[in-house]
């Protein structure tokens, strides 16, 4: 189980004063150091974190996994084979939402992206995984498109306010993450993961190929250090690995 660091947030952090820093590229750098085995961004339409310029900058200089999470318009596709990283994470994106708020909308994106979306990534050698909510028929659906790997949305588990929902959650993340890997999918997951939620998600829910976690570890990065944050994430994910 591996570790991917979303960095959007660093860029969120220049942007408030349009400088050079913290400068994106450097983030990257000391997350991949402190053992991170990739980077995630995700471009949006609106470019209101990461803009295109950042997302070559990472192309030259991320070691490891690369992940370009972003909508499937025909925009980022085209950045997406200029930039041709390891990995795609395809989401919904709304220009009014603060963050994305759950998985694709399987069976309205469907025809989509079996006739337009696929075949021009598969023109690539970039994997494509699949942002959805732990629905069978959503994975099944993604499965059939022929996906790579699915990310489970953990962002209602996240949320939970009690431990009714949380439960809940957990067992249908349990079970989503079941059936995903039964299909030969890998399962990746994020949305809302931190220090606190980590342990329980991890040591319930089967099969975990990777973490996709941002908001949570860069804002502890300002108390802690962006090295010492991404170690104490490792931490939690080697002792689930035991
Ligand atoms: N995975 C996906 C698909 C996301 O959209 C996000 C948020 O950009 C994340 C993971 C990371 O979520 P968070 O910033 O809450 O850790």
């Amino acid at each position: 189980m591996r570790l991917l660091v979303n960095i959007d947030h660093v860029a969120t952090l220049r942007n408030a004063r349009g400088e050079g820093y913290p400068d994106i590229s450097e983030a990257a750098r000391v997350c991949e150091e402190a053992g991170a085995a990739g980077i995630v961004f995700h471009l949006r339409g609106d470019r209101r974190h990461i803009k295109d310029e950042d997302v070559f900058a990472l192309k030259d200089s991320v070691k490891g996994t690369l992940d370009f999470e972003m909508a499937a318009t025909d925009e980022m596709i085209s950045i997406l084979k200029k930039v041709n990283p390891h990995l795609c994470t395809l989401v919904p994106e709304g220009r009014e939402e603060l963050t994305t708020e759950g998985g694709l909308n399987m069976e309205h994106i469907f025809d989509d992206f079996k006739e337009r979306v696929f075949p021009s990534i598969r023109e690539t050698n970039i994997e494509i995984s699949l942002f959805v909510d732990p629905i069978h028929k959503d994975i099944e659906l993604a499965y059939q498109l022929g996906a790579e790997a699915i990310e489970l949305h953990t962002g209602e588990y996240s949320n939970s306010k009690t431990d009714h929902q949380r439960n809940n959650e957990l067992m249908r993340l349990f079970a989503g993450a079941t059936y995903a890997h039964s299909l030969g999918l890998k399962v990746n997951a994020g949305h809302g993961l931190n220090l606190e939620n980590l342990p329980l998600f991890l040591s319930t829910v089967p099969h975990l190929n990777e973490v996709s976690i941002g908001h949570a570890l860069i804002s502890k990065s300002l108390f802690w250090g962006l090295e010492k944050t991404v170690k104490a994430y490792l931490k939690l994910i080697e002792a689930y690995k035991l």
